[in-house]
């Protein structure tokens, strides 16, 4: 069969990828979606069972890293378009490893870059490189109520926001030099279902199933723009497929928290469903040593994608931060899979000096 467009989404077994595949694969039956990810210890194929017989649907196992690789599956699966997710993604793992987060997010971006250059060079008008990237990249905000726009300069400050905003750079080095159409979407925090247990939200839930503790960094009073994974692969399709080529845009959930209120709304939400008394897991929270260069506040400015695309979170975060943990608790299985192995080593590492 002859497809419309061969759509190459990297990093599809991740935590927000596989919500994008998800949703291209089942929306548009006329897409190819071919799905490369190196299943690291955060990509995970059960995200993506239901789909994974599908005609349209391909998976590949490959390194972003790998040129030769990639150069050749552009070639042989006639790629036409790329929505690029593959990134290592945990600020924490970022503070031990950079080295990995630059190879991956840097030169694994710019290896696809330079794939789509060399395979897309007759006509660029009619392929569009699309990278996914984080608000992380602006630094951080004040306590006050500036957000964070699109002309927000840059100002990184973990290896992990570092190398994400070159890896943006990048793309727009190959949008200006040599004339690639791409566009760039900077998100806040998402949050929902396959998210790896690393993360707040899905570790703090875990823990509190577990009875083990909460280990929350300094004194909780960072502030995170929380929204609903599936609002954003929403805006995904939208960006891919109205976004202006050049543009950025940055997608945000209107729902600043600070993490202790958070996390006591998640213990509130979990111990009913658990049949605990109200509050009992609050006796879980332990402060521990802040994260070094913790950023104080993000919050996204989100005007320009509703203004120009139409686009708005469409879950209350009551509903969405309810029906995450839920599907946490009642997906068990999922959660010792992942969190076997390398994770239980990391995870003893991380936390064996607090
Ligand atoms: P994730 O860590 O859950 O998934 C990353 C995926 O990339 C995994 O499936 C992993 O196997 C794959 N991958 C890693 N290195 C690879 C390589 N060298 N080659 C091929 N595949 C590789 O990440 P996520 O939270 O789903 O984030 C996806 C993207 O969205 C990232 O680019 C991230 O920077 C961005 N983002 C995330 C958030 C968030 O809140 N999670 C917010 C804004 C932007
Ligand atoms: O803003 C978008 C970014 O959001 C994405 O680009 C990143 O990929 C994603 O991981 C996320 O980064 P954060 O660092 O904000 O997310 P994390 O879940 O790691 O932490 C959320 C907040 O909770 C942060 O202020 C640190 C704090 N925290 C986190 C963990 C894991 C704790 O207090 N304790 C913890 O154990």
């Amino acid at each position: 069969m002859k497809y419309k467009k061969n759509i190459l989404i990297t990093g599809g077994a991740g935590f927000i990828g596989s919500h994008v595949v998800h949703l291209f694969v089942n929306k548009y039956p006329e897409y190819q979606i071919i799905n490369l990810d190196k299943l690291t210890y955060a990509g995970n194929l059960t995200n993506l069972k239901d789909i994974e017989k599908k005609n349209n649907y391909i998976f590949i196992k490959a390194d972003i890293c790998d040129f030769d690789n990639i150069l050749s599956i552009f070639k042989s699966h006639k790629v036409s378009d790329v929505i690029h997710l593959a990134a290592e993604s945990h600020v924490d793992r970022s503070i031990k490893d950079p080295f990995t987060f630059a190879q991956t997010n840097v030169i694994g971006t710019l290896s696809l870059l330079q794939a789509a250059k060399e395979c897309w060079k007759e006509d660029y008008s009619s392929h569009l490189f699309y990278h996914v990237s984080t608000d992380e990249v602006y630094g951080a905000l004040e306590f006050d109520d500036t957000l964070f726009t699109e002309k927000t300069s840059y100002d990184p400050h973990s290896p992990y926001s570092a190398s994400k905003a070159a890896s943006d750079h990048f793309v727009r080095a190959f949008q200006d030099t040599y004339g690639l159409q791409t566009v760039i979407s900077n998100c806040s925090n998402n949050y929902g279902p396959y998210q790896f247990p690393e993360k707040l939200i899905p570790l703090f839930i875990n823990n509190i199933r577990h009875g083990k503790s909460l280990p929350v960094y300094g004194k909780g009073e960072n502030v995170r723009d929380w929204l609903y994974v599936e609002d954003h692969a929403r805006a995904i399709d939208l960006v891919f497929h109205e976004g202006k080529t050049r543009e950025t845009y940055n997608i945000g959930g209107f729902n600043e928290w600070r993490n202790i209120d958070l996390i006591k709304v998640m213990i509130k939400v979990a111990d009913k469903i658990l049949g605990n008394s109200e509050g009992a897991s609050e006796r879980l929270i332990t402060y521990v040593t802040d994260r070094a260069g913790h950023d104080l506040r993000y919050a996204i400015d989100a005007n320009k994608i509703k203004n120009e695309l139409g686009w708005e979170p469409s879950l209350q975060f009551e509903e969405g931060i309810e029906k995450t943990i839920r599907w946490y608790l009642e997906n068990q299985e999922w959660m010792d899979e992942v969190t076997s192995g390398e994770y239980q080593m990391y995870y003893d590492n991380m936390y064996s000096d607090r």
